[in-house]
């Protein structure tokens, strides 16, 4: 396979069913977690403009631990009650927020960051971690976002053994 990825064109929803095609391109064939996780941050990192972090959190089974990632070194830790990835994880819903500074709890690892996208990653009932966006644009998520952003990281559990 070719690693090259190519440049999204079209609607947003044409370009987010690009980047999912290259998505289960990447993962295709591999289940280990680091290996898929490193591949899609850094492939959604350099696909999507305004971002500055994209990356995942793990459950080890009491709080969120930073895994692979694109962008500025990041908290290590998170428990489920703290910031947006927390809530995300805890609630299991999707976190989109506008506007992080309006969030209470938002842990500003990179002061840059304006909005974040969190998309928790479930297999069954198991909670696997988190998939976090930053962006330094205030509302920089829409609901396209979250659906084509929401559809990486199915790809990326489907992905695990
Ligand atoms: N802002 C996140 C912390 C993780 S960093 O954005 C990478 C939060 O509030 O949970």
């Amino acid at each position: 396979m070719s690693f090259a990825t190519h440049r999204l064109s079209g609607s947003k929803p044409e370009q987010y069913a690009q980047l999912a095609a290259q998505a289960a391109a990447l993962v295709q064939g591999e289940a280990d977690r680091i290996a898929n996780a490193a591949n899609l941050a850094a492939l959604v990192y350099h696909a999507l403009p305004d971002l500055n972090w994209v990356g995942f959190y793990f459950y080890d089974g009491r709080e969120l631990v930073v895994g692979p990632f694109q962008g500025q070194p990041a908290c290590v830790r998170i428990a489920l009650d703290k910031g947006v990835c927390g809530n995300a994880a805890s609630t299991r819903q999707t976190q989109r927020i506008a506007d992080v500074e309006a969030f209470p709890g938002h842990i500003a690892c990179d002061a840059a960051s304006r909005s974040e996208l969190v998309v928790p990653l479930l297999r069954g009932d198991q909670l696997i971690g988190v998939f976090d966006l930053d962006s330094p644009r205030v509302d920089r998520f829409d609901a396209h976002d979250q659906a084509g952003l929401e559809t990486i990281a199915r790809i990326f559990v489907e992905s695990l053994a």
